[in-house]
């Protein structure tokens, strides 16, 4: 077995286990990926000032998000078709994320359902919307999450219409994967993965079939998908979810300062700053050049959490400094999950949470509260010349 020591080495094994059609769902942004890419070379921008001689004896990246302890400011993001990444993929990360004592985040796209992974897990996981036409399916999957004990609602507002993925598009992805030949010829040399999701029952969207009108196979399934993510989605759809679900809401997918204070009016407990990893808006901001802006705008009032570009515990510190209130990781996680499934994701929280707590360490900071702007330091222009 390989000594892993970085997220870059799990990403290596992923690529190697996991068949292309997958690999490439995870890896690429929309169109011309520019905001996919910025949202990681960004953080390279940002230095560290290190500090000596503090006493960093008893450290700790203990803090809580919405209300719920963590053992760092680190959750895992809604990852749709983790299922397909590795079989039953979103047990595996839920349980990775429990043991560790982080949030696990469940996908509506998800392969494994909302019962089967309350099912598998102890602890309440979070679930995340997407709000979709049919609004029988939305009110019926709020009552799920219900019922699952899911402990916060991360409400999507970033998809109402999807980004268009040209690897995606080219490779024709849908789940369970269409069988072309160049995706046989793929999927030969990936036979582990190939073994592992034969010994699973399940390879479709969990939440989805079964639940939703008309959707009885895979056909079916992918055109309701697409067709039926809700373009008409507006801020009173937003307070009225807020109402039906009752419980903690975190509204994922906030890029400008004025869809923050929006989200101030509906009662948001969170909101989570996010180009969904560089998915949707190509050429939107990177997000960590978006959230000192944001942060200004509502941090005081609300916790501002923050996702897309993270891949190592200075990362998370970076954003941290820069007022987040916490992370989120989506692709770190995914490829710690391909490439050793449950023990993959608790070696990739374990990375991050290393680099987290050394880096803190180093420049002087012994606890997550006591992070702040002045361990940075951030070329002026940071935040953009653009107006
Ligand atoms: C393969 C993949 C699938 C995703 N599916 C969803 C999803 O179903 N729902 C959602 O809200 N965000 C989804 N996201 C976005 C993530 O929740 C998160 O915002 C993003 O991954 C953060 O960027 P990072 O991957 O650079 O950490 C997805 C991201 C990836 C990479």
């Amino acid at each position: 077995m390989p000594v892993i020591t970085e997220i870059e080495d799990l990403r290596r094994i992923y690529h190697r286990r996991v068949p292309r059609m997958f690999y490439d769902y995870c890896e690429t942004g929309s169109w011309t990926q520019q905001t996919f890419r910025e949202n990681t070379s960004d953080f390279a921008d940002i230095r560290l000032r290190q500090r000596v001689a503090v006493d960093m004896e008893g450290r700790s990246t203990a803090t809580t998000m919405v209300g719920e302890d963590v053992a760092m400011p680190v959750a895992l993001a809604p990852v749709g078709m983790t299922g397909m990444q590795c079989a039953d993929g979103e047990i595996k990360a839920a349980r990775a994320a429990e043991k560790f004592g982080v949030p696990y985040t469940l996908s509506t796209m998800s392969i494994c359902s909302i019962e089967d992974v309350a099912e598998h897990t102890t602890k309440p996981f979070w679930f995340q919307l997407y709000v979709m036409r049919d609004e029988e399916y939305v009110a019926n999957i709020i009552q799920r999450a219900k019922d699952a004990k899911c402990s916060a609602l991360v409400l999507t507002l970033d998809l109402q219409i999807l980004g268009q993925r040209h690897r995606d598009l080219k490779n024709g992805l849908s789940a369970p994967p269409k069988l072309t030949i160049p995706t046989m010829m793929n999927l030969a040399t990936k036979w582990g993965w190939g073994l592992e999701m034969l010994g699973t029952k399940r390879r479709q969207f969990g939440n989805i079939v079964g639940h939703a009108k008309g959707v009885t196979d895979a056909s079916s399934l992918m055109s309701w998908t697409h067709e039926n993510f809700d373009p008409r989605l507006n801020w009173d759809r937003v307070k009225a979810l807020k109402e039906q679900w009752g419980g903690k809401l975190i509204l994922k997918g906030i890029l400008d300062e004025e869809d923050a204070r929006r989200a101030l009016d509906v009662g948001a407990d969170a909101i989570v700053v996010s180009n969904h990893g560089g998915r949707q808006l190509d050429g939107a901001l990177s997000a960590i050049r978006a959230l000192p802006g944001i942060v200004r705008a509502v941090g005081d009032q609300v916790e501002v959490h923050f996702d897309s570009g993270i891949r190592s515990g200075q990362d998370v510190l970076k954003a941290l400094a820069l007022g987040a209130r916490a992370t989120y990781i989506g692709r770190a996680y995914i490829y710690g999950l391909g490439a050793m499934g449950e023990a993959g994701v608790t070696r990739a929280l374990e990375v991050i949470h290393k680099e987290l707590d050394t880096t803190m360490a180093l420049c002087g900071r012994k606890t997550i509260e006591g992070l702040s702007r002045d361990i940075l330091l951030v070329p002026d222009d940071f935040e953009g010349k653009w107006t």
